[in-house]
């Protein structure tokens, strides 16, 4: 069984569809914790489905490395096989992805390389692009430059507003996040009876 920690900063809905898929006893990986660097409302999904929560707030801290070491030692005490980043909005530094190379990864709502950033569903309407998408990536030292490890191709309707075409996108992309960690459950499951 996959033991994963995600953590999270807004709504959470590609949590609850972690949270709903692990529910199903065939399915390879389990949440063992949801972290926050706030208060989010999403925290509300783990606390229903019984999943230890823990916050990590960077206002307590005197430098980002002292809060992202603190924030890596409450991920850590869950000892995940996978760390998945799922709406979780701030950069994380050095000291936290050396700590987590290779068991890291991060969902975000563009076609990487285009649009990284925070605001990548407004980036691509204010481009005029006439497609966009999603991208399960490894997590690297800068930002949204990690491996790619899938995507997935969303067309951009005329007029839509940023709203309509972030949740079609996260329709799609709940979906291919729930996947991605079923695959890596199996891959795990293959490398340990090898
Ligand atoms: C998702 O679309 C995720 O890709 C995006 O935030 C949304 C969170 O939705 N992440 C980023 O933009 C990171 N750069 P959710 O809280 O409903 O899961």
């Amino acid at each position: 069984m996959l033991s994963v920690v995600v953590l999270i900063s807004g709504s959470g809905s590609n949590l609850l569809a972690l949270l709903k898929a692990a529910e199903n006893p065939l399915f390879p990986a389990k949440i063992v914790a949801v972290g926050s660097d706030k208060d989010a409302p999403g925290l509300v999904h783990a606390e229903l489905y019984e999943v230890d929560t823990f916050v990590v707030e960077p206002s307590r801290f005197g430098s980002k490395e002292q809060w992202a070491a603190t924030l890596l030692a409450s991920v850590q005490h869950h000892q995940p096989d996978l760390v998945v980043l799922a709406g979780f909005m701030r950069i994380l530094p050095a000291n936290f992805v050396a700590a987590l190379k290779g068991k890291l990864i991060n969902t975000h709502p563009s076609l990487l390389p285009d649009f990284k950033g925070a605001h990548a569903v407004r980036d691509a309407l204010a481009a005029g692009a006439t497609k966009t998408g999603v991208t399960i990536h490894y997590v690297d030292e800068g930002v949204d430059t990690g491996e790619i490890i899938v995507q997935s191709e969303v067309e951009i309707l005329p007029q839509e507003t940023e709203h309509a075409l972030h949740e079609r996108i996260k329709t799609i992309e709940r979906a291919l996040l729930v996947k991605t960690i079923e695959q890596f459950a199996l891959k795990q499951k293959d490398l340990a009876k090898a």
